[in-house]
């Protein structure tokens, strides 16, 4: 593979030193390209697009993004955001039985806010042992017949760890609890099967590693449980007869698209599909295996400049985004974006995601300026 090769696609990288894809993805031409024909398509047809064009982008979104997480047809559903899609799908439990939610405590707010609005749940957190990632074994202990959800992330926001799954999901299953797993900060960077994992649900987007935008998020949930789950919050797109318009009967499709409401952002279906062709193309594993070069050259230019870095001891349980501890990151930050060089914060540590578009001689830059060397 080529990997400068691909640096052509995103414009971004003539004008930066774009270092911030767990935040943001690089926009691509192909993405461009992609948003282009929807707006002629929209020019073109008019509203007539939705049959002649758009219902099939939804379709061959959902299908892509299926086969990139080794989902079966109809397990996807499309939804605004996760927490949008953690909502409908919170919604389709009763808590009167079970009324624990096990989650992470380094998980994204939104999974916990989800569960600690709920009126009748109570959420355990379970906590980290070293602020980087979560015992599974320790997680497998906190799920009993008083678990009705067990969540995680696949990869930690704040310190790029990959979880490991198996006792989790294993511990669930023997208790009955529906497993759920935010891959947010995975899908694009870190090749995901839903089988392996042991999800029942997992949720995602293309904003960051997908290189798709703002806009979307994806649901997945495994098929045996599609029949017994009816949210109480759902829109047309989950109705069996959609295009009936009938406000008397209303029943839920069979598949994971009864988890969806209403009209979806079609510009980031279009940037979405443009972001997958490309992660398509290149492949999920060759990807992991670029950005993994990507991060152990970063990690040993830190440790070289004397610069620390917070994140697994194991580079296998490592992803392509690094916290750096640092007693000023907003300024750091703005120091580095004087330099060109994008990167973002979080409290007490400069946080840096190199995607496979990136290269040595870029986070060699990033490291200079931020030790206070040369650049
Ligand atoms: C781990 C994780 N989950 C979820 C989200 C996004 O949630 P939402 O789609 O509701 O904005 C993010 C975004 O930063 C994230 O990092």
């Amino acid at each position: 593979m080529n990997w400068t090769e691909w640096r052509a696609e995103f414009p971004i990288l003539e004008r930066t030193t774009y270092l911030n894809s767990c935040s943001l993805g690089a926009l691509s031409r192909s993405a461009l390209a992609r948003i282009e024909t929807f707006h002629e398509e929209w020019h073109t047809y008019g509203a007539s697009a939705w049959y002649e064009r758009w219902m099939d982008r939804l379709a061959e979104l959902r299908t892509r993004v299926g086969a990139m997480i080794g989902a079966q047809d109809g397990e996807i559903a499309l939804a605004a955001s996760t927490s949008a899609a953690l909502s409908v799908l919170g919604s389709a439990f009763d808590y009167s039985k079970r009324n624990r939610v096990v989650l992470a405590e380094l998980d994204f707010p939104t999974v916990a806010y989800q569960w600690m609005v709920r009126p009748g749940v109570e959420v355990v957190r379970v906590p980290s042992d070293d602020g980087v990632s979560i015992d599974a074994e320790r997680m497998a202990a906190a799920i009993d017949e008083r678990t009705a959800i067990v969540s995680i992330s696949h990869v930690f926001f704040t310190t790029g760890a990959i979880q490991e799954m198996g006792p989790i999901a294993e511990a669930a299953r023997r208790h009955g609890a529906f497993f759920i797993i935010d891959a947010y900060q995975s899908a694009g960077q870190v090749p995901i099967d839903v089988e392996t994992l042991g999800a029942d649900a997992l949720v995602t987007g293309p904003l960051k590693w997908l290189l798709g935008g703002p806009g979307l998020a994806y649901l997945y949930v495994r098929d045996e449980w599609l029949h017994s789950l009816q949210p109480t919050i759902t829109g047309w797109f989950a109705a069996r007869r959609q295009f009936d318009f009938d406000i008397h009967d209303f029943e839920f499709r069979d598949d994971a698209r009864r988890f969806e409401l209403g009209t979806p952002s079609l510009p980031t279906v279009h940037s979405a599909l443009g972001g997958q062709d490309i992660i398509d193309r290149i492949g999920v594993v060759p990807i992991r295996e670029r950005n993994s070069d990507l991060t152990e050259h970063l990690l040993v230019r830190l440790e070289a400049a004397g610069l620390q870095f917070r994140g697994a001891a194991d580079a296998s349980a490592r992803s392509a985004l690094v916290m750096i501890p640092h007693e000023d990151p907003v300024g750091a930050v703005q120091r580095l974006a004087d330099h060109g060089i994008i990167v973002d914060s979080r409290p007490g540590y400069v946080r840096v995601s190199p995607h496979f578009y990136n290269t040595h001689a870029e986070l060699d830059r990033f490291v200079d300026v931020l030790a206070g060397g040369r650049g």
